[in-house]
Formats: structure tokens, C-alpha cells, sequence
């Protein structure tokens, strides 16, 4: 989704923003674009619709006056208006004198435009961030301060932001958040505000994220309000702890396949930070949430097949009835008094689980946050936080986070049952060492699956769609393979219980059509490839010994065949490799997805 970067800096800004927009890449967008303010006050704004090396590109072209140190960047993901060079941000206001950056939704800009467009502004684009920027140029021409003028324009304003607005003449840069992620750091290079700490990380030691509500200057000793009245306290000062090697493939041909290599690691650091309170029940009690009948479980894509895997264990293993809520649709759902909500989500910013947590469906229940990010949004309005402790995850695609997520939402399930009494101790001894040999078994599959999946991708390489099956465990991993594919390559790939292909699907069957079946060891099963094969299907099984991904020491555990997840990844990743699709960054998809 849409990054955002501001900085105002003893050096050219330039030379920051350049380096922070390469870092927000990841996040997905489609046109990038920098205010730079020129040393006689002046703005220099440049845009493109192509990637940053076009903006890098126009930059080193630039022969107007000296470039200063004070500057907006922003990588933009079209939700209103075409992907243009005139939508792209920073837009400016009538004069030229403010330019501004947004990420969000601005519910009512129709309404401001028209009141606008009658006080005589006049509008380039079509695009809902405009409207703010003339917004603070109204009121700034009301109450002839550049911190007053935002917060006056914020008042009207319904919908999300996370915005940064620049009067170019004094050098002043306003910044201000809602709903959607902007932090802040004061730093020797200078001051700087970003929508994602690693788009800063390498020259500040701690940052402050906005709160809903606050609108801050970008000085080090600058003002800081909360809702148009004075912040009592500022956010707490979070370390920054994101090291510049994240952001290096560090020899990997793509991020994709660094991160794949990196799930055993990441699992036993996960292991390392809850381990000792598992089995226990502490790591249950220590997050002071009440008991629980039932649980819901909400997310979205890979988080939600995430879920998915964890509802069931929760349900072998504590006879819990369990709901899995795709959050987009939450407000569908008939709340529970009883019940516990886990809320999943890799960034912590999908406005899809923001809103869930508010619909009906969740509000009044106790959440617990399941994030990569535990100072995101929604770790901030959760009763409480785990974090998936996947470290930085590059690829839009998620791979590592998909494998900590389980784990951590397992680890903690397993602790709720047995601080309950639901579950004995010797039990989640048991389980606890079963979830630390993960490491070893997912290292030992994605060893294989480079050996075995190349050649598999070159048979059914050509084929336009793909299935995947499983039953039971094995269900929530056919969903995220399926799910893997088709965002990395674009062909279509759906997945089905095995039991569901003779009630419709296997009228797709025909000769060569790739079924790709995760063999949990339902005997099952085997009655479902042999309706396959029979109909000319070209059946890839993923399971034990004598599969065509054969996984040693896959057994039935009540997360499922977890290591099944790296052969799904490197054959989408080989597929879309051989396709020619860039599997860092999948067409039309984003990292962080902050709009609904
Ligand atoms: C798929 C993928 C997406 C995300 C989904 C939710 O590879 O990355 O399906 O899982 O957009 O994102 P988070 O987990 O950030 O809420």
C-alpha cells in the first residue's frame, strides 16, 4: 500500500528519501513521487509512474536552484483515479506553497471538493488527497499557521490518513495520522516521519507512532497534539530494532527465497521467546485475558489460512468450538459473550481486521492480537499481544510470517488449554516438543522440494489452472499453496476439501490438469487421486515417503502437515519464476493493506 516520508534534514532531503523509498518499495506501489524544497523556498516536485530507478532518474536530471533539506515522498497503490503521473503524490494546493502526502480514504471528498471548487480552488486530479491539500490551504490562509491550518482541515475531514504537509517558504512540515500507520523520529541526520520504521531505520535509534487523532510538528521539540487539544503524554519511545541486513537479499536471487530459507530459523527464535511458557500455562496468564468457551478467529488471505490451522488444533485438542471469520465479513456474524477473539494479521494494518474489531461480531469480546509488528494499530487496540516474531518479511507474498504465525497462535493455544485445565501438562510437554523439531523438518523439506519441484514446475508449467486438495489438517495449507500460486504467477488456482471434487470441481479434470494434493495421511485420500488420475489429471502429491514431494517424519500433528507450506512456496515461486513474474512484488498486490 501507499508509503509515506518526510524529513527535514541538515543535508539535501533528497538524498534521504531517496534511500527511504527504495526501502517502502516492498509495501507495493504503482507511481512514487518527491517535494523537495529548494533552498529560495521554492518546491521542486517530481513524479512518476514508473519505479524509483525513474524517479532516481528525473532527480539526477534536476537543473533548477539547489535542492534544500526539507522534503515529502510517497509511494503511491491506486484506490481513487488511474495510475497516473497528475494522481501521483505530493499533490499541491492552489499557490504551490504547501504540497502534501496522504495515505488513506477521505470519505466525504466529494462534498469538500464541491464546497472547495465554490471558494474559487482549483483541482488537478480527481484523487481524494487533493482535496486535503487545498483543505489546509484554506485554513491556512484563515488562521496563517501551518499547524493550526491541518488541524482546522482535519476537523471537516471523515475517512482515514496518515498525511504530511509541507509549507515550502519556512521549511515547515506538519504531520498527522488516523487510522492509518505514521511515525515519528528525531535523529543527529535530522527529523523524520515515515509510514514504516524500516524506511528510517538507518539513521534513527527510536521513534514515537501517532496515535488516532494526533497531528504533530516535525521538529524535535515540536508540537504534538491529540484531537485538536494538547497530547497529555506523547507515545512511548519504541527502540528501533531493524537492522539494514533485512533489507539486503544477502546473495538470494529475490527476497521470496531468502525468507523461505529463513522459516527454521525464525521458528526456533518464536519457540525461544514463548517456549518456557507453554506448557506452563504462563504465557497464557500473562496476558490477563478472561476464560473462554469459544473462539473466534479473525484474519485475512494468508493470515486467515494462518487461522485456520490453529482453529484446528484448538479444536483437537481443547474440544473448542471455534469460528473462523474472514474480516471483511465480520459484521455478518452473531457475537458470543464467551468468546475469545484472536485477530491475525502479519502487519498489524489491514483495515479489514481494524474494522472487524469493531463490528458486532468482536466488540465487547476480549482480543488478542497475533502480529509481526507489536506496535502496529491493531497490537495497539488489542487487550493483548503476541507477536509472530517472523523478523522483517520483504516479499509481498508471505512465507515466513505464514509458518511463525501458526506457531506462535499453537503456542499459545496449547498455553490457554493447559492454564484452563483443558489440557494436561505432560500433553503440552509433548507438543511443545514436537513444535521444537519443526525447525529441523521444515529445513529437511525445503532441502527436498529444491530437488524434486524444478522439474516438477517444467510438466505442468504450461497448464492455465491448478487444484489443490486435502482433508481435515491438511485443508487450511491446500488454501495458502493455492492462495501462493495464483498471487505469484497469475494463473488460477483453487482449493477444495478432496471430498468436495465429485460435487462440481472434477468437471475441470482433463488431461494434464495439475492437482496439487496434500497427503496428510487421511487414507481418504487415495480414493480422491485415483478419481483424478482417472480422468487424466496429473496428480502432485505432497506427504510421506513414496509421495512426489516425499516429507520425512510428517505425522499427524494437530497443526497439520506445517511442513508442507515450504514445498507449496518454492513451487509457486518456481512456477511464477518461469513465467517471468517479478515474486517480490506480484502485480496489483500490496504488503499492507490499509484500505478496505
Ligand atoms: C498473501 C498475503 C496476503 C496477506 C493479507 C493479510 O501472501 O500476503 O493474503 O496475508 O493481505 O495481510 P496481513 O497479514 O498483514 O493482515
Amino acid at each position: 500500500m501507499c508509503g509515506i516520508v518526510a524529513c527535514r534534514t541538515s543535508r539535501p532531503a533528497v538524498e534521504y528519501l531517496r534511500v527511504a523509498l527504495r526501502r517502502l518499495e516492498y509495501r507495493g506501489y504503482d507511481s512514487v513521487g518527491v517535494a523537495l524544497r529548494t533552498v529560495t523556498g521554492d518546491v521542486a516536485r517530481l513524479r512518476t509512474t514508473g519505479r524509483i530507478n525513474a524517479l532516481d532518474q528525473l532527480v539526477d536530471q534536476w537543473a533548477g536552484t539547489r535542492l534544500d533539506g526539507a522534503g515529502l515522498g510517497h509511494t503511491r497503490w491506486a484506490t481513487h483515479g488511474a495510475v497516473t503521473e497528475a494522481n501521483a503524490h505530493p499533490h499541491t494546493d492552489c499557490t504551490g506553497r504547501i504540497t502534501l502526502v496522504h495515505n488513506g480514504i477521505v470519505e466525504n471528498a466529494d462534498e469538500l471538493r464541491d464546497e472547495l471548487r465554490a471558494g474559487g480552488h482549483r483541482f488537478a486530479t480527481s484523487v481524494d488527497s487533493e482535496v486535503l491539500c487545498h483543505l489546509v490551504e484554506h485554513a491556512r490562509a484563515r488562521c496563517g499557521d501551518l499547524f493550526e491550518a491541518v488541524e482546522l482541515a482535519l476537523s471537516r475531514v471523515k475517512g482515514s490518513w496518515a498525511l504530511a504537509a509541507m509549507e515550502a517558504q519556512a521549511g515547515r512540515i506538519v504531520v498527522a495520522a488516523n487510522g492509518s500507520p505514521l511515525l515519528v523520529a528525531h535523529a543527529p541526520h535530522g527529523d523524520f516521519a515515515a509510514s514504516d520504521i524500516g524506511a528510517i531505520a538507518e539513521w534513527v535509534d527510536e521513534y514515537r507512532v501517532l496515535d488516532d487523532g494526533d497531528v504533530v510538528e516535525l521538529a524535535a521539540s515540536g508540537r504534538w497534539s491529540r484531537r485538536g487539544g494538547v497530547a497529555g503524554q506523547r507515545p512511548a519511545a519504541i527502540k528501533c530494532t531493524w537492522h539494514a541486513c533485512d533489507a539486503d537479499r544477502a546473495g538470494y536471487a529475490d527476497f521470496m527465497a531468502k525468507e523461505i530459507d529463513e522459516q527454521p530459523e525464525a521458528v526456533s527464535r518464536v519457540l525461544d521467546q514463548l517456549g518456557g511458557g507453554i506448557a506452563t500455562g504462563e504465557l497464557w496468564a500473562g496476558l490477563g485475558l478472561p476464560p473462554f468457551t469459544r473462539l473466534r478467529v479473525i484474519g485475512c488471505g494468508t493470515s486467515l489460512n494462518a487461522g485456520q490451522v490453529i482453529g484446528h488444533a484448538v479444536r483437537r485438542l481443547g474440544g473448542i468450538p471455534t469460528a473462523i471469520t474472514v474480516a471483511s465479513e465480520a459484521a455478518e456474524e452473531i457475537p458470543d459473550a464467551s468468546q475469545l477473539c484472536l485477530a491475525i494479521s502479519q502487519s498489524g494494518e489491514t483495515a479489514d481486521v481494524l474494522h472487524a474489531m469493531e463490528s458486532t461480531a468482536v466488540s465487547g469480546s476480549p482480543v488478542v492480537a497475533l502480529t509481526n509488528n507489536p506496535h502496529a494499530t491493531l497490537a495497539r487496540r488489542a487487550h493483548a499481544v503476541v507477536e509472530c516474531a517472523a523478523g522483517t518479511e520483504i516479499g509481498v507474498a508471505a512465507t515466513k510470517t505464514f509458518v511463525c504465525q501458526i506457531v506462535a497462535g499453537v503456542a499459545l493455544m496449547i498455553s490457554a488449554l493447559v492454564a484452563t485445565n483443558r489440557l494436561a501438562s505432560a500433553t503440552a510437554n509433548r507438543l511443545v516438543d514436537d513444535l521444537r523439531r519443526l525447525p529441523d523438518q521444515l529445513f529437511a523439506a525445503a532441502t527436498v522440494a529444491k530437488c524434486v519441484v524444478p522439474p516438477i514446475v517444467d510438466q505442468v508449467g504450461t497448464a492455465t489452472g491448478f487444484i489443490f486438495l486435502s482433508r481435515g489438517a491438511g485443508l487450511p495449507y491446500a488454501a495458502e499453496g493455492a492462495l501462493k500460486l495464483k498471487e505469484l504467477s497469475y494463473r488460477w488456482a483453487e482449493h477444495y476439501p478432496a471430498g468436495e471434487l465429485k460435487h462440481g470441481p472434477l468437471a475441470l479434470i482433463s488431461t494434464g490438469t495439475p492437482v496439487v494434493v496434500i497427503d496428510n495421511g487421511d487414507p481418504k485420500l487415495a480414493l480422491n487421486m485415483a478419481e483424478v488420475r482417472a480422468r487424466g489429471g496429473h496428480v502432485v502429491s505432497i506427504g510421506p515417503a513414496g509421495c512426489d514431494v516425499p516429507l520425512a517424519d510428517i505425522r499427524q500433528q494437530p497443526w497439520g502437515p506445517l511442513e508442507s507450506a515450504v514445498p507449496l512456496q518454492i513451487f509457486a515461486r518456481n512456477l511464477a519464476l518461469a513465467l517471468g513474474r517479478d515474486v517480490d512484488k506480484p502485480r496489483n498486490l500490496a504488503k499492507s493493506v490499509t484500505v478496505e
